[in-house]
This record gives structure tokens, C-alpha cells and sequence, in this order.
């Protein structure tokens, strides 16, 4: 359990989380890291740590460079507990530390953990000097709680971002550069869509400031550091934090008697033959959270349940609950489903949709027991036309 120096004096010393495969929600196959981050200067300082079963894997990485009892400063740029859990046994090892965090993280670190610590709450744009080095805090509020900021090194070209760039990689690798774009890419997607997604517009005002900034590596506090690969990751979060979509198609759907799962399939053949590439889900056995990676970048988004107990299934609901909190944007939507009598399982699916903002540019679908050829022709030709308004933009 070795620290890593990142920079001369600048080492990694978080922790790797290797079982967890669920985080609020979230699958997360590779499980994850928390990664803390120790500066050797003048005044000694430690940037985040780990959740707090973790916090002798760290504590181990940092006494192999430094006694905990010198460390100055312990700056917390996120209350959330998977970086602050640790906290409490911490700064009883850290008796001269200051707890520097945002106001609102001074806030929610009180809340929690019910201690008087000596804080210093720095405002954004606020600096820190630790000796050769000064430190630089950005508030970047919702980026992912109020607390949030990062902290920027100048001297090193080193932004420390917390959760923003985090994917949730548990990994020996250290660097995005020896795992290779592929599976970073899909990761960082997968974390952006299920956690950052909300707060696009809040993460386009923090690309702005980085964008000011002279940096070489970002090292976020889940997964690998950003050293080879920032030129292609920044510019594919402001995608992301712009709602910019592929002209794709995504379809998520259940299905009692196979009624939904037959007009998902007509749907999709409409698509693909109006050009248009889709993928298929099928919501008893893909994960929601795995959906969402497929989501963030589909233009068109077609949701199915059949009518169940006057209403749509439970598993849709529960997908159309969490999107609707992730807050998607600028897409192109389709309800449809199936029914015996009454019906309201794709009206309730083609209501949420509508609350959502998205474009109708097609009547949702919902047929009877068993759709015959003819209305199955009639949910091609839907989407068929749903396709040509997905290329359309
Ligand atoms: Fe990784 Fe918002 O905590």
C-alpha cells in the first residue's frame, strides 16, 4: 500500500475501494477509489480523504512519507462522506491541522460530525500559501453538493477537482494514460450520467474558470488522473454539461406479455431504417444506471410499459423516477405501450415525458392484447418518422 508521488512532492494517498459495487444507486462493476492527496511544503497539507473504512489504507500511505501529527492544513473541497468519513479519526491524529473548506462545507462538516474543528473558510478565488507553493480555491456549487470546490496548484499545474472528472475505477493504476481512453471514457460517461448530469449548466461555468487555468493534470477524487487524455476529456464534458446529443436512439421498455417488447422491436426497425442508430434495454435485466450511460448522449429516448393495476410497471416507474431527477435535456421522446383494457400505463409513461420538456414529435403508441402486423407496420412507420426528426436535431 504504497503513496504515489504524482508531482515532486505531491503524492496520492487515498484508498481503493475493491467490492463496492453500489454507490447511491449506481452500479459500479469496477468498484472505486478515494483518492486524497498529500502536499510536502513548508506548511504540510492534505487534500480530501477517504470513506471511513478506509482511513488506515491511507493513513498507511501517508505515514510512509510523513507523521499525520505535521500536517498543517486538511483542506475538505467536498463534505460527502465518501471524502470526509475519516475525518473524525483524522484530526485526532492531526492536532495542529486547520480544516479548510467552503462556507458551506464548514457548514456540513459541523452537521455531520458535530466537532468545533479549527476551520478557515476560504471564499472562491481565495489563496492559500503553504511555502513554495500557493493554493488556489474555485467554489464550483452542485458540482456536486453546495460545499463543492476545487483546488488549484498553480506552481504545479495541478487542479484538484474532487468529483468532477472522477470515474469509479478501482484500479493498481494510478494514471488514465495505463488504462487506456476506452474504458476511462465509458467510466467517466457512466459517473457523468448518473451523478453530474443534473448540474450541466453549473458544470459549464467550472470549465469556464478551468479552461483560464494552466494545467497539466487533473486529479479528480474517484479513478484515475488525467494526464494523457485532458485534451479529449474536457472537451467531451462540455458535451455532456451542454446536453449535446448523437443522432442515436435509446428504447427502454418491460414487457408482461411480450405485447411491449413486440412493438419496442417494430419501433427500432423504423428507426434503423430511417437511419438512425438504437439500442435496446430491456429494464429486467439491464440496470438503470448502466441505461444512463447509453442515455447521456442518445437524441431520442422511447420508454414502453404495458398497463398494469391501472398504471405502468414498477420497474419503468422506478427508471422514469430517476431520470426524471437526473434531469436530461434537449431530447426527443416516445411513449408507447400495451394494454388489455384502460390503458394508462404508456398515458402515465407518455405524462412523464411531457414533464420532462422533451420533444413529441410523434403521438405516443399503446395497443390492445397482442398488436397484430398491420399496427405493428403503423409503430414502424412511427418510427420511422421519429427517426427522421432524431437526424434532424
Ligand atoms: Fe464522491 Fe459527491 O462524493
Amino acid at each position: 500500500m504504497k503513496p504515489v508521488e504524482i508531482k515532486p512532492g505531491v503524492y496520492w494517498v487515498g484508498a481503493i475501494d475493491w467490492n463496492l459495487r453500489y454507490f447511491h444507486g449506481y452500479l459500479t462493476p469496477r468498484g472505486t477509489s478515494y483518492n486524497a492527496y498529500l502536499i510536502m511544503d513548508d506548511k504540510i497539507t492534505l487534500v480530501d480523504n477517504v470513506k471511513h473504512h478506509l482511513c488506515d489504507e491511507m493513513l498507511s500511505r501517508i505515514k510512509q512519507v510523513v507523521d499525520p501529527a505535521q500536517i498543517d492544513y486538511m483542506i475538505v473541497n467536498h463534505v460527502e462522506l465518501d471524502h470526509s468519513g475519516s475525518l473524525p479519526k483524522m484530526m485526532e491524529l492531526m492536532p495542529k491541522a486547520k480544516v479548510v473548506t467552503s462556507p458551506q462545507g464548514k457548514k456540513g462538516l459541523i452537521r455531520y460530525f458535530k466537532k468545533e474543528w479549527d476551520f478557515m473558510v476560504v471564499n472562491s478565488g481565495e489563496d492559500l500559501n503553504i511555502g513554495s507553493r500557493t493554493l488556489k480555491f474555485v467554489h464550483v456549487p452542485m458540482v456536486h453538493w453546495p460545499d463543492s470546490m476545487v483546488t488549484y496548484i498553480p506552481d504545479d499545474k495541478l487542479l484538484l477537482p474532487n468529483d468532477a472528472f472522477g470515474q469509479h475505477i478501482g484500479s493498481a493504476e494510478r494514471f488514465d494514460d495505463q488504462i487506456g481512453w476506452d474504458i476511462i471514457h465509458e467510466e467517466a460517461c457512466t459517473y457523468y450520467a448518473n451523478i453530474v448530469l443534473p448540474y450541466g449548466d453549473n458544470v459549464l461555468k467550472a470549465l469556464d474558470v478551468v479552461g483560464q487555468l494552466d494545467i497539466d493534470m487533473v486529479a479528480p477524487s474517484h479513478g484515475v488522473i488525467w494526464r494523457t487524455y485532458l485534451d479529449k476529456i474536457i472537451p467531451v464534458y462540455r458535451r455532456w454539461a451542454g446536453n449535446e446529443t448523437d443522432p442515436k436512439a435509446l428504447i427502454v421498455y418491460d414487457t408482461m406479455w411480450d405485447s411491449t417488447r413486440r412493438i419496442a422491436l417494430a419501433l427500432q426497425d423504423g428507426l434503423e431504417e430511417a437511419g438512425v442508430p438504437v439500442t435496446v434495454r430491456f429494464l429486467q435485466t439491464s440496470h438503470i444506471s448502466e441505461i444512463m450511460t447509453d442515455l447521456l448522449t442518445a437524441r431520442g429516448i422511447l420508454i414502453g410499459s404495458p398497463t398494469i393495476n391501472n398504471g405502468m410497471l414498477p420497474s419503468v416507474s422506478s427508471f422514469l423516477t430517476y431520470i426524471k431527477g437526473l434531469r436530461p435535456k434537449k431530447r426527443i421522446g416516445l411513449a408507447f405501450g400495451s394494454y388489455g383494457w384502460g390503458g394508462q400505463g404508456a398515458k402515465e409513461v407518455a405524462a412523464a415525458i411531457k414533464t420532462m420538456g422533451w420533444e413529441t414529435p410523434v403521438d405516443f403508441i399503446n395497443m390492445q392484447y397482442l398488436p397484430d402486423e398491420q399496427e405493428l407496420g403503423t409503430a414502424k412507420e412511427a418510427g420511422i418518422k421519429l427517426g427522421e426528426a432524431i437526424k434532424a436535431g
